[in-house]
């Protein structure tokens, strides 16, 4: 069969054009086959289309890391025609991607898409999305609820971060959003749901402890860190780690933000 795809070739660096592609190509394991819709760019994407390295494991390839649309066949409990969406899973990395009007994925990876939400949408809150509700998720699993105390996002005005802040509000947390860039984002953070909006800077560096920006040590105001910029660790909640964690090396800090993680 053959569709239409933005595909990324070979080249110093390698280019991206929209093509026309033949397909079944890169096959994943136990593929099921999507009619795409939407899809998004992810940051990963945007170095996949831009001839950036690591994401493309080989060459030509589709990027994209998403894909929405509806089920070419059925597939499991899910008959043909149902919207479907995929985050991940190998897309646009070690596969083709989403950035196509068709796409193979691995049967398991693919979800129908909830009662209620749009294609479009589905698309839009993407992995990145995906991300944020793992980690809102991560604090839930280990016991901070929204009347424990504020919750840190950190990265706020990034791709996760926005979704986190907009996440943990919906579901009552009292969210404190950090960001370096407080008048071009506060106001959407503020509208996202933060109930404080607080500079970056005032939060401590890399490798020193975290401090609020009033000056008083990060663990007598968070009930937790949900950081995007930081991983030893995705939530941190106050006092020692919930049961199941591991300890935090004692090199790290425990919730201040670092460079990106990337
Ligand atoms: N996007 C995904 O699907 C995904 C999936 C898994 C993991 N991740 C990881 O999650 C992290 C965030 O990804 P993202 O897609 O949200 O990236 P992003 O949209 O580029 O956002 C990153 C944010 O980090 C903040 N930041 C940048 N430099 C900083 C510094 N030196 N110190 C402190 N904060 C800094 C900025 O926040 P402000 O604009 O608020 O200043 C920036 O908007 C990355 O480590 C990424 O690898 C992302």
């Amino acid at each position: 069969m053959s569709y239409r795809a933005i595909l990324v070739e070979e080249g110093t660096p390698p280019r991206a054009r929209v093509t026309s592609v033949e397909g079944p190509r890169l096959t994943p394991p136990d593929p099921v086959r999507i009619e795409v819709s939407h899809s998004s760019v992810n940051y990963k994407d945007a170095v996949a289309l831009t001839g950036g390295p690591g994401i493309l494991r080989s060459l030509p390839m589709v990027p994209g890391i998403d894909a929405v649309g509806t089920l070419a066949e059925d597939s499991g409990t899910m008959s043909a025609s149902t919207p479907v969406l995929v985050n991940g899973a190998g897309l646009g990395e070690r596969t083709d991607g989403g950035l196509a009007e068709s796409v193979l994925a691995t049967a398991d990876a693919v979800l129908p898409v909830p009662d209620g939400m749009s294609a479009r949408d589905a698309a839009a809150i993407g992995t990145a999305g995906f991300t944020a509700a793992l980690a809102a998720l991560a604090l839930q699993r280990h016991g901070v609820e929204p009347g424990d105390g504020e919750v840190l996002v950190t990265g706020s005005g990034g791709g996760v971060g926005s979704f986190a802040v907009s996440l943990l509000a919906a579901l009552g947390y009292s969210v404190v959003a950090s960001t370096g860039r407080i008048s071009e984002r506060g106001p959407a953070l503020t509208e996202l749901g933060a109930t404080e909006v607080v500079d970056r800077a005032t939060l401590g560096t890399a490798g020193s402890r975290c401090r609020a920006h009033d000056g008083r040590p990060w663990s007598t105001r968070w009930a937790a860190s949900a950081s995007p910029m930081l991983s030893p660790r995705p939530a941190t909640a106050e006092s020692s780690p919930p049961a199941g964690w591991p300890a935090a090396p004692p090199s790290l800090p425990r919730c201040c933000p670092s460079s990106s993680a990337r």
